[in-house]
């Protein structure tokens, strides 16, 4: 077929303007048999000798870090610090502050609840919510306040973890090792009388043992002192049938302070 000039340039004209910028010839051509068309030679591997085996991360002991940490604090004012500087639980992370603790720490009872909540935790002092609250009427019932300025009359109050667990879930077994030794050297530098263990997991901490209901109102000891399981304010603003056996063990508490029990 013969195109007239005319013809065949406006056919020209009009591949360019559908992006042809080649002239192709009659006869396809397979461009892949082309000798430069080839890709080239992948060039022969280097042997590398086999990555050494990554030395797996050092196992932290976070018991024996918190011991060290705990063993090297000389006053309250040092342990808050040491506390506060302890990164090695995660439940700090998730937290607003850290709780230490709240009263006069030349009281005669140092009370140990479980964890902060979540009011304790936006404060930053245990024990200020319901259950705080229920726990500060309980002990004034006694003569027992955390604002009282002699010993006598005092109370101190710590927590057996510092931080919030998320969702206010239990303190796992683990996290209650890891700051044992902080609460341990607290109860050392408070140096209370007696020692009340508020609920489950201030016993799992301070005696190794669960179940409130069988150990709540026995005298026992903890860290070396004389110690008294109660049930958690908690648990009694739950089961309000329970305060009988509550009052019941604030007076053995009153007794024994008074020197009678
Ligand atoms: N329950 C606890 O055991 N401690 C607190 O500080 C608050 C609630």
């Amino acid at each position: 077929m013969t195109l007239d000039p005319n013809t065949a340039l406006a056919l020209l004209e009009w591949q360019v303007e559908l992006g042809a910028d080649e002239a192709m010839l009659d006869a396809p051509v397979d461009r892949t048999e082309l000798p430069e068309a080839r890709p080239p030679a992948a060039p022969a591997p280097i042997p590398v000798a086999p990555a050494a085996a990554s030395a797996p991360e050092p196992e932290i002991d976070r018991v024996a870090a918190a011991r060290a940490a705990a063993g090297a604090v000389r006053d309250l004012e040092d342990l808050t610090a040491a506390i506060e500087a302890f990164e090695l639980c995660d439940l700090k992370r998730g937290c607003e502050r850290t709780v230490i603790a709240d009263g006069n720490p030349a009281a005669r009872v140092m009370v140990i609840g479980e964890a902060p909540g979540r009011d304790e935790d936006r404060i930053g002092k245990p024990f200020v919510g319901r259950a705080g609250q229920l726990l500060d009427r309980m002990f004034a019932a006694i003569g027992l306040s955390r604002g009282a300025e002699t010993g006598d009359s005092a109370l101190y109050i710590t927590n057996i973890i510092p931080w919030r667990p998320p969702q206010n879930r239990e303190p796992t077994p683990e996290e209650i090792a890891m700051m044992l030794p902080f609460v341990e050297r607290h109860v050392a530098l408070a140096a209370p009388d007696v020692i009340v263990m508020m609920g489950n997991i201030s016993c799992q901490g301070l005696l190794g043992r669960r179940g409130i209901t069988r150990l709540r109102g026995t005298w026992t000891e903890a860290m070396g002192r004389p110690a008294l399981p109660m049930f958690h304010p908690a648990y009694l603003l739950r089961n309000p049938e329970a305060k009988r056996e509550a009052w019941a063990d604030l007076l053995s508490l009153q007794a024994r302070l008074r020197g009678g029990a």
